[in-house]
């Protein structure tokens, strides 16, 4: 399994398992369980989920999905902004916690910033560090001067990820932030790897995909892990494109693939403002 190593030393898994708008409805819980069961046994123990997801319903979910093997897992949640003062951090992560049914979250993310000053949302989160809540902190959807902001406050420059918006049709980070974050050994876990399945029809991914014998959504995977330091969190709800997708990590990309990829999906050429979903 490619793992990707944090600051700190600890490696893990460069696939996990996304969970965005999963644990919402109950006529596809039964599936949703078995997705991610079958994840964790093939081996993707990275579960990214967030307080946000379906009011909490999402993090309910991967309690029961995880229930007994919590140990195998490194969990992944996120705090949003409007909680993200000193108090409200705390309280958030406890929230998160009991539906967790943890004792502890390994990585917790700002989801996105917001109005409360990143210093005082990094105490709460060095407090909840030093408490055990938490393993390690990090941050999502913040742009390169809000990540020079971040890095000058205390404790900034201690963060895990940066988690992006990131794959073959989104791939404004290249130019700066990516490089950045990379000179500073902070890891980029990319979001919406798949850009939502929106990208899986695309012709050229089709024809390209055709070529290297593979899916296009193993392709569009197969391009985010060949990067060092990224981690990808493709969402499936069926334990059938959880396979697939797991699949992604076996698959070499020839400098000829890489150049088809290049030509259909052009690196950025200039500076862009960050993209979000
Ligand atoms: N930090 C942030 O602001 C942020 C924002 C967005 C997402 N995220 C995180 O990133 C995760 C992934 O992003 P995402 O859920 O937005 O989108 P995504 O992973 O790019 O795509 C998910 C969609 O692709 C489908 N899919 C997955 N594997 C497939 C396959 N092999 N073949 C065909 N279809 C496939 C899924 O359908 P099925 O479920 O039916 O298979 C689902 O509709 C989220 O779940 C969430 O954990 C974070």
């Amino acid at each position: 399994m490619k793992s990707v190593v944090l600051p700190g030393g600890e490696a893990v898994p460069a696939l996990g398992l996304g969970t965005w708008n999963m644990g919402d409805a109950r006529a596809r819980r039964a599936e949703e369980l078995a997705a991610l069961r079958a994840g964790l046994d093939a081996g993707l123990r990275l579960i990214d989920t967030a307080e946000m997801y379906g009011d909490g319903r999402s993090e309910e979910l991967v309690a029961e999905a995880i229930a007994g093997r919590r140990d195998e897992v490194f969990l992944v949640s996120k705090v949003l902004p409007g909680n993200a003062t000193r108090r409200g951090t705390l309280a958030a992560c406890e929230a998160s916690l009991a539906r967790l049914k943890t004792d502890r979250i390994d990585l917790y993310l700002l989801h996105w910033r917001g109005g409360t000053p990143f210093a005082e949302t990094l105490e709460a989160l060095q407090a909840l560090q030093r408490a055990g809540k938490i393993r390690h902190y990090g941050v999502s959807n913040l742009d390169l001067a809000d990540m020079r902001e971040w890095w000058a406050a205390p404790g900034g420059p201690k963060l895990a990820t940066n988690q992006l918006l990131y794959n073959l049709t989104r791939r404004g980070i290249a130019f700066d932030l990516l490089p950045w974050l990379r000179e500073r050994g902070v890891s980029v876990m990319a979001y919406s790897p798949l850009e939502q399945a929106r990208m899986l029809n695309n012709r050229a991914l089709l024809q390209i995909a055709a070529q290297a014998g593979c899916t296009p959504a193993q392709l569009a995977l197969a391009w985010l892990l060949a990067q060092d330091g990224v981690i990808a969190i493709p969402k499936s709800g069926s334990v059938a494109c959880v396979l697939e997708n797991r699949a992604a990590l076996d698959l070499r990309l020839t400098p000829e693939l890489q150049a088809a990829l290049d030509r259909a999906f052009p690196p950025p050429r200039s500076a862009q403002p960050l993209e979000m979903l």
